[in-house]
């Protein structure tokens, strides 16, 4: 199983978007964390600059929704053009409609559990996702430290996709490091966000060789 690095652009220089693209080339997709100041405390960018954006990026896009009432809004990110557009499971009164309309507009569909949500009722609706996302920091910020309490949901949700023959990408977002990433891998992940330990590092694409090398290290064979 492949494994991928999506470099956040929270991390980036928000003053030369299109530049910081062009340091993570050797990446596998663009992160882009999106925050309404209602379902985390911040606030970063919305639509027309993801619009800008995916106009100038050769790279796809993996958007991660961190707001309120998902449904008004991810369809625009998969209609604009992004690969994959990741929602929260608590923000979503139905996941499931929400990934079908996604997938409808052709856009991976993803769903994203924060450190305190339990795992378990997802694992039966595994065929409508295409991505899970366990978050291993609080959402909201760059920059915090990786949360290991959160792996045993990590363990739970790989042994659910092997037996299942499914290809569902298991991704974790937040503190990953070359440290972080093995426990990460480890435990199943084979889709890692990081914003600050790539664009912090004197070469992003360095970092992004060293944290993948990391990875695959330590990534069993499913
Ligand atoms: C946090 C965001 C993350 C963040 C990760 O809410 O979802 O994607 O950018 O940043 P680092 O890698 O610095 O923890
Ligand atoms: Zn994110």
């Amino acid at each position: 199983m492949p494994t991928r690095i999506n470099p956040s652009i929270l991390a980036a220089d928000f003053a030369n978007l299109e530049r910081e693209l062009g340091r993570i080339a050797s990446a596998d997709l663009v992160h882009v964390d999106i925050m309404d100041n209602h379902f985390v405390p911040n606030l970063t960018f919305g639509p027309p600059v993801v619009e800008r954006l995916l106009q100038v990026s050769p790279l796809p896009f993996d958007v991660h929704l961190m707001i309120e009432n998902p449904e008004r809004w991810a369809p625009g990110y998969a209609e604009a053009g992004a690969f994959s557009v990741t929602f929260h499971a608590e923000a979503s009164p139905d996941p499931v409609a929400l990934a079908r309309r996604l997938r409808s507009i052709g856009a991976r569909a993803g769903i994203a559990l924060k450190p305190g949500t339990d795992v378990e009722p997802y694992l039966e609706l595994l065929a409508e996702f295409d991505q899970v996302l366990v978050m291993t920091v609080e959402p909201g910020f760059g920059g915090q430290s990786f949360m290991a309490s959160t792996m045993p949901k990590l363990s739970r949700l790989a042994e659910a996709v092997r037996s299942s023959g499914l290809d569902v990408w298991l991704q974790v977002d937040g503190g990953i490091t070359e440290e972080t990433i093995v426990i990460a891998a480890e435990a199943g992940a084979n889709t890692f966000v990081a914003g600050s330990s790539v664009f912090n590092a004197a070469d992003p694409a360095e970092q992004i060789a060293r944290l993948r090398a990391a990875a695959d290290e330590h990534t069993h064979a499913h």
